[in-house]
């Protein structure tokens, strides 16, 4: 493996979708639209709930999301691995960015702060769940 270290100002502008196509599209789809019994959507009509909730995508992103979750008639089971340790804020602002432009979405961009927020709390695969729940149900 080639270690590419980027001055801050280079990695500052984090391509969303290359990070996305490397990261993330093997099992949501390049165009989000998941796998079946592999990964969920991430894109669809509970995004008008859980993208209002602007920390929701950073959590997952930082913390991961583990526990069924339910999409009309399909469970997924699976778990989404925490990219915390992986990727940097940029990155992950990037990332959440291109998530939302998917969805259709044309709120502002996430800022790396947003994402550096996310990491100073404690935060767990389960309790990105609950609070997935907390948010559909409220
Ligand atoms: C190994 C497969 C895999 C990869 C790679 C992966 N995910 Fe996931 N992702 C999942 C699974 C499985 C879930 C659902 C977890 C569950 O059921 O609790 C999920 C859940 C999610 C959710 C929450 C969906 C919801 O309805 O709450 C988002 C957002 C998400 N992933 C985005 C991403 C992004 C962005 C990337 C790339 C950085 C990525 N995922 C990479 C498997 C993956």
């Amino acid at each position: 493996m080639t270690l590419v270290l980027l001055p801050p100002a280079v990695a500052a502008q984090a391509d969303g979708a290359a990070l996305y196509a490397q990261h993330c599209a093997a099992c949501h789809q390049a165009d989000g639209g998941g796998t079946v019994g592999l990964a969920p959507a991430i894109k669809g009509e509970h995004w008008t709930r859980l993208g209002a909730d602007r920390g929701y995508l950073p959590m997952v992103l930082v913390h991961g999301l583990s526990g069924a979750i339910k999409l009309g008639s399909a469970t997924f089971v699976g778990s989404m691995p925490a990219f915390g340790g992986q990727l940097d804020d940029a990155a992950l602002a990037a990332l959440a960015t291109h998530v939302r432009r998917l969805q259709g979405a044309a709120d502002a961009p996430y800022a790396a702060d947003e994402v550096r927020a996310e990491r100073a709390r404690p935060g767990s695969p389960p309790q990105t769940r609950q609070r997935r729940a907390q948010i559909l149900a409220g």
